[in-house]
């Protein structure tokens, strides 16, 4: 089985990113060798990065650090779900990327984008140097429209298309995973 770590990257209430990380799920649930762990960064809640060492030394001080840590660890696969804030992605997503290093090497990453007038997209072009900042195989992404997929009472809702272009890109995630692992343990 690949663990897939789903990351809900808006924090905000009434944020529309927990519907989408859901959605995300039952979507993974139905693709083949895949097992998934929901991470809602609002009940996380990490601070600003607060170690003093860089996280490629792994001199953790704090126990949010070390659980964080520990979570990543455990994931073959990352979805990250993150909305457009500004061009780019929420602050408290870059915050998380930046806690840990080695846990994020090689293991392939794919994207939820979700915004207003853009999809999201501009969210996923401003991660993909981050990511690969990180050593993670950027696998693709599937954009959403907001304004088309969440209704006047804030309650979201996908399309067949979304629901068959999500799934085809974990079954991918899926296949990169599986050829990463033995390069993983060869590096740890
Ligand atoms: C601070 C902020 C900035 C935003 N900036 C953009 C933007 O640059 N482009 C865009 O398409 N949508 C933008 N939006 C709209 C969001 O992408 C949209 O409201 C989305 O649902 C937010 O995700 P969330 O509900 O999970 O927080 C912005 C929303 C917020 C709160």
């Amino acid at each position: 089985m690949v663990v897939l770590g789903i990351v809900t990257g808006s924090t905000r209430p009434g944020r529309v990113g927990g519907q989408v990380s859901r959605w995300a799920r039952q979507q993974a649930a139905l693709v083949p060798g895949l097992d998934t762990q929901l991470l809602d960064l609002a009940e996380i809640a990490l601070p600003m990065l607060d170690e003093e060492a860089h996280p490629s030394e792994r001199l953790y001080t704090q126990e949010h650090t070390r659980r964080w840590s520990a979570q990543i660890d455990a994931l073959d696969a990352v979805l990250l779900v993150t909305p457009e804030y500004n061009y780019s992605f929420p602050a408290p997503l870059k915050n998380a990327l930046d806690f840990l290093s080695h846990e994020w090497q090689r293991k392939p990453v794919a994207m939820v984008g979700y915004g207003m007038t853009s999809s999201g997209t501009r969210a996923v072009a401003a991660l993909a140097p981050v990511v690969a900042a990180l050593r993670m195989p950027n696998v693709g992404a599937v954009y959403l429209p907001v304004r088309r997929r969440v209704d006047a009472d804030g309650a979201f809702g996908s399309t067949q298309d979304d629901d068959e272009a999500l799934r085809a890109l974990l079954g991918e995630v899926v296949e990169m995973a599986q050829a990463l692992r033995p390069t993983r343990l060869l590096a740890s």
